[in-house]
């Protein structure tokens, strides 16, 4: 049985990340998106806010399951059976990025692979961070979270 991992903070998840996960969700026998309990940071959304918004974004997958963890990431792969680490690319920043933390979380664990896949091109400008700094100062974000997530960013206001 082929088990992956999608780590990430998911604050707030966009429709880069929800592309991913479905084409992710293809690939493996369970996907389990692994939501980072980000002690240190505010997010926007709650811990709960954001698995309930990625529960209910997944539900009509079966082999996707949401949790959260704390810590290593490769000490979550390893208690959840995983093999696969899955991260996308938007960049060749990404990769820079990406490159050192595969190779760590490989020395760390060599039971678990980090597969990249390759952002949609039409979702490469998108990431969190720039999400959540266009609506702090009003900008149109519609197109890049999904529904549900629009809707609770606008109860934010
Ligand atoms: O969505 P993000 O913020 O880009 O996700 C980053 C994430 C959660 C994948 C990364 O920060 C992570 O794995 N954190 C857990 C702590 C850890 O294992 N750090 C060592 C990596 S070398």
């Amino acid at each position: 049985m082929r088990v992956a991992v999608f780590p990430g903070s998911f604050d707030p998840v966009t429709n880069g990340h929800l592309d991913l996960i479905r084409r992710g969700a293809g690939m493996f026998d369970r996907l389990i998106i692994g939501v980072l309990v980000n002690i240190g940071k505010t997010p926007l959304f709650s811990i709960e806010e954001r698995v309930d918004m990625l529960s209910a974004l997944t539900r009509e997958f079966p082999q996707i399951s949401v949790k959260t963890f704390e810590g290593l990431l490769v000490d979550f792969v390893e208690a959840e059976g995983a093999t696969v680490v899955l991260r996308g690319l938007r960049t060749p920043q990404d990769f820079s990025y990406e490159l050192p933390l595969a190779q760590a979380n490989y020395k760390l664990n060599k039971h678990a692979d980090t597969i990249f896949l390759a952002t949609a091109p039409e979702y490469s400008y998108i990431s969190s961070s720039g999400v959540k700094e266009i609506f702090r100062f009003g900008g149109e974000i519609r197109e890049m979270v999904p529904g549900i997530v629009y809707e609770r960013l606008i109860r934010l206001k």
